[in-house]
């Protein structure tokens, strides 16, 4: 069979400083600035094919074939690259995760950044990183920051081309971790995209935009000096203020749950006890404790500890999404 197809990997990413809200919905331009790092040890291989005998686009994750919301989706962000690249053919998608997609974990962002990269290498494109980040805030917003390596800031923008992700910090300047405390199996109730849709319900909305540079800021300031006492004061503020809004929109979001809180609070002992951690949670309930080199161990071992804590995934900093095989039948 005449088949073009390209390989692409790219890893989920953690929000130190979260988008929550849009601007425009359609473009997914956010509302507000937001830094996160890139995670190592878990990622998304997706393989994309030309091949001329496709009536439709098809879409395979982990092995099962897709039919519903995924596949839309998914249909929906293809036609508008073909759009804007000039494009007709369908494609086959072939996707894997290799960390539980229903662990709350956002696989949306690194199933963009990678499904991107491939679709970039599959039309030849030769963009930029730059122009790569935009296309994949297209499929989802936080997908932007897992093309660049490292530790990474997407800009607002005021327009497609100029809202993009750049590297603040190579993934090697400061090895931090994320030890991710799954409390809860299921997909949540209410997705990202529903979320920031109510986020201007929210009365608390305005004055966390309008403090948004302030923490960005302190963030990227704490990221190039590695000052971990700054950056787990700003990010568990910037955690509480996205959550803050999410349970004052219309209709109210609650993504914790009571071993969320437990966590909670537990990451604060830690810290009284001089172990290096702090939380932050993203549109879910499972949380991120973000810790040193020295430390993740022993976060690891408390998370275990904590009742209600399923499993502990944990990762270090980590790289952009990259190409990994072209086949090309001539
Ligand atoms: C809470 O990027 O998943 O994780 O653009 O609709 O796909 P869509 O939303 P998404 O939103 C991420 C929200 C967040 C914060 C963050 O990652 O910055």
């Amino acid at each position: 069979m005449n088949t073009y197809s390209v390989t692409a990997k790219a890893h989920p990413n953690i929000a130190f400083i979260k988008y929550w809200g849009n601007q425009d919905d359609s473009l997914r331009l956010p509302s507000n600035g937001s830094i996160s790092m890139n995670l190592a040890s878990l990622s998304t291989t997706t393989t994309v094919s030309i091949n001329p005998k496709l009536n439709s686009d098809s879409l395979e994750l982990n092995g099962s074939t897709q039919t519903g919301p995924p596949l839309r989706r998914t249909q929906q962000y293809l036609n508008l690259l073909r759009k804007i690249f000039k494009r007709e053919e369908f494609l086959d998608i072939k996707s894997t995760n290799d960390f539980p997609m229903s662990a709350g974990i956002a696989s949306s962002a690194s199933a963009f950044a990678a499904l991107s990269t491939a679709i970039a290498h599959l039309y030849r494109l030769r963009l930029q990183q730059k122009e790569l980040s935009a296309i994949a805030r297209l499929g989802s917003g936080s997908a932007c920051r897992s093309i660049p390596p490292g530790y990474c800031e997407w800009k607002t923008g005021s327009s497609h081309e100029v809202s993009f992700a750049i590297t603040i910090a190579p993934e090697h300047h400061w090895a931090l971790w994320d030890c991710i405390a799954l409390v809860e199996s299921k997909p949540k109730e209410v997705s990202s995209t529903k979320g920031h849709s109510r986020a201007d319900s929210s009365p608390l909305q305005y004055a966390r935009i309008m403090d948004t540079p302030r923490r960005l800021d302190i963030c990227r300031t704490a990221i190039i000096n590695k000052d971990f006492g700054s950056l787990s004061e700003i990010i568990e503020l910037d955690s509480n203020a996205m959550h803050a809004v999410m349970m004052t929109s219309k209709p109210p979001i609650m993504y914790w749950q009571p071993t969320s809180l437990l966590i909670m609070h537990e990451v604060k002992n830690m810290r009284h006890k001089g172990i290096a951690a702090a939380y932050t949670l993203d549109a879910g309930s499972n949380v991120h404790v973000i810790c040193t080199e020295e430390s993740y161990q022993k976060v690891e071992d408390n998370l275990q500890d904590i009742p209600g804590v399923i499993e502990v995934i944990k990762s270090p900093s980590g790289g952009g999404a990259c190409l990994i095989q072209s086949k090309n039948p001539n």
